[in-house]
């Protein structure tokens, strides 16, 4: 059965949500108020780079529609997904000012028939029943048929569509039957895995039916920060094990494999380096922080895992630090600025930290990444030297530092660029690169949490 959907944000998350909902056969129409992100949208291009997206953008385009125009959109909408950005305000809590203008906008427009309202941006605890009130408020009262849900998102940015279509579950709260009905009707051929997959993005061999996790408002809120604080915690555990992994010799790859085959433990997300980044990990567990406090909480353990995070950044500097021992004057190539792979984001991205400590230090910073450089010229003009390949960051290098572990970056000519290095010192941030194939070329290798 195809419905009337309105995704409202066409950001990461909004874009995917609305190509993947068409792609299942409903009529979809994503609003935004950025006019030149929908000019690009309406030509076919795709605005971010995501893996698989334009590919699926373009079998969808027949159920797709793009306009900053919310009377056009709202009035015969079935269900109105608010997919709109939360970044963080200084003190931790997200700034929700684009989800109230959305709220009032939906408000202000609606039809006279009934409408699921489902907030999928992560918002803090009871900001359904916010969204709820700011509705019927701009709705001029009466006793319009809005049911309000939350449909927390947990894709992963460099593998949103497969995230998306495969997805290890699929939560829903709402404290009506009908929102949670409509959802599961929509969600239904990804619950049951019942729709042809595209070519490019083919099934995972195996995969049974999609969990629907269905809960009540506050519960589906607190999951989606849960969910975001565990895997912090879990990373920077890792990286903890890996300072002391470093101090007695050991190898956090060995001890991370060792650890994670217990399937209680399990062996995702234990990937030990210069610590997580991206716009949602920082922002989420300093929102979890700022609600636990409101009630007069302590959550020590969400606490320290945002530490061990900062301190992660700053190993690299002390790695240099040991071996250049002055940092003034010496030229530190980084290879690789977006947050992770697959990505063009640079919201939080280590690669950002660690070239304005280096520039602090009075050091060069010459900086290369394959997708994400116009976006970070563009924010961050003095970030460093921008370099237009990745050998150039050898060019009379101190040392080069890997930064995002881009698969291409291993396939870089290791030996014959040793030579254009005044040091050949490379450290490996990620753990990515072979300690073997670099020490042969001649490469003083510091890897993170072994005794490289
Ligand atoms: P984004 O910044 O990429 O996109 C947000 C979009 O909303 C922008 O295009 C912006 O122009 C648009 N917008 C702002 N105000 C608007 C309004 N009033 N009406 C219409 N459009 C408006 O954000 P994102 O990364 O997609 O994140 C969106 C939400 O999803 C956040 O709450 C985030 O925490 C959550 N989330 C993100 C990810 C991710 O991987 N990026 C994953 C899970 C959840
Ligand atoms: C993360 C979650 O994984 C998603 O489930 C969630 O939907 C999303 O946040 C969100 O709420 O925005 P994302 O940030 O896109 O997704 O990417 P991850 O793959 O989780 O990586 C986050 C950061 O942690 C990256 O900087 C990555 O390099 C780092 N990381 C990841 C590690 O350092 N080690 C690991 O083992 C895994």
């Amino acid at each position: 059965m195809s419905l009337n959907v309105v995704v409202i944000g066409t950001g990461y998350v909004g874009l995917t949500t609305g190509v993947v909902l068409a792609f299942l056969g409903n009529k979809v129409t994503c609003v935004d108020v950025d006019r030149e992100k929908l000019a690009r949208l309406r030509r076919g291009e795709t605005p971010i780079h995501e893996p698989y997206l334009p590919e699926l953008q373009a079998l969808a385009a027949p159920n797709l529609e793009y306009t900053d125009d919310y009377h056009q959109a709202i009035p015969t909408a079935d269900v109105i997904f608010i997919a709109v950005g939360t970044p963080p305000l200084a003190d931790g809590n997200p700034n929700l000012q684009y989800l109230e203008a959305a709220a009032r906008s939906i408000g202000e427009n609606l039809g006279d028939k009934p409408v699921v309202i489902v907030n999928k941006s992560t918002l803090p605890i009871g900001s359904g029943n916010w969204v709820d009130a700011i509705i019927r408020d701009f709705a001029g009262g009466g006793d319009k048929e809005v049911y309000v849900a939350s449909n927390p998102e947990f894709l992963r940015e460099g593998s949103a569509l497969q995230d998306a279509l495969y997805p290890d579950r699929i939560v829903v709260g709402s404290e009506d039957p009908k929102a949670l009905r409509t959802l599961e009707m929509l969600y239904l051929p990804l619950v049951e895995q019942h729709f042809d997959a595209p070519d490019f993005l083919p099934r995972p061999a195996g995969l049974g039916p999609t969990p629907f996790v269905a809960t009540d408002l506050a519960s589906a809120e607190l999951i989606k920060y849960a969910a975001n604080a565990f895997l912090s915690v879990k990373i920077s555990f890792i990286n903890e094990i890996a300072a002391l992994s470093e101090k007695v010799g050991a190898d956090i790859t060995q001890i991370a494999r060792g650890i994670g085959l217990d399937a209680r433990i399990g062996s995702r997300g234990l990937q030990a380096g210069i610590g997580w980044g991206g716009s949602c990990f920082g922002k989420d567990t300093a929102a979890l922080l700022a609600t636990a406090l409101d009630y007069r909480l302590h959550m020590p353990i969400v606490k320290a895992a945002r530490d061990i995070n900062d301190l992660q950044r700053e190993r690299v500097i002390e790695k240099l630090l040991g071996e250049l021992k002055i940092l003034k004057g010496k030229t530190i190539g980084l290879l690789g600025i977006a947050f992770k792979p697959n990505t063009d984001d640079i919201r939080d991205a280590p690669a950002l930290v660690i070239a304005r400590r280096l520039k602090e230090y009075g050091a060069r910073v010459l900086l290369h990444d394959p997708v994400a450089m116009p976006n970070a010229q563009r924010l961050h003009p003095d970030l460093g030297q921008y370099q237009c390949c990745a050998a150039e960051v050898f060019s009379g290098a101190d040392a080069v530092v890997l930064v995002t572990e881009w698969a291409e970056y291993n396939d870089l000519p290791f030996e014959t660029l040793v030579a254009k290095m005044r040091r050949p010192i490379i450290v490996d941030g990620r753990n990515a690169l072979s300690p073997e194939t670099l020490i042969k070329a001649g490469y003083r290798y510091l890897g993170m949490g072994r005794s490289f």
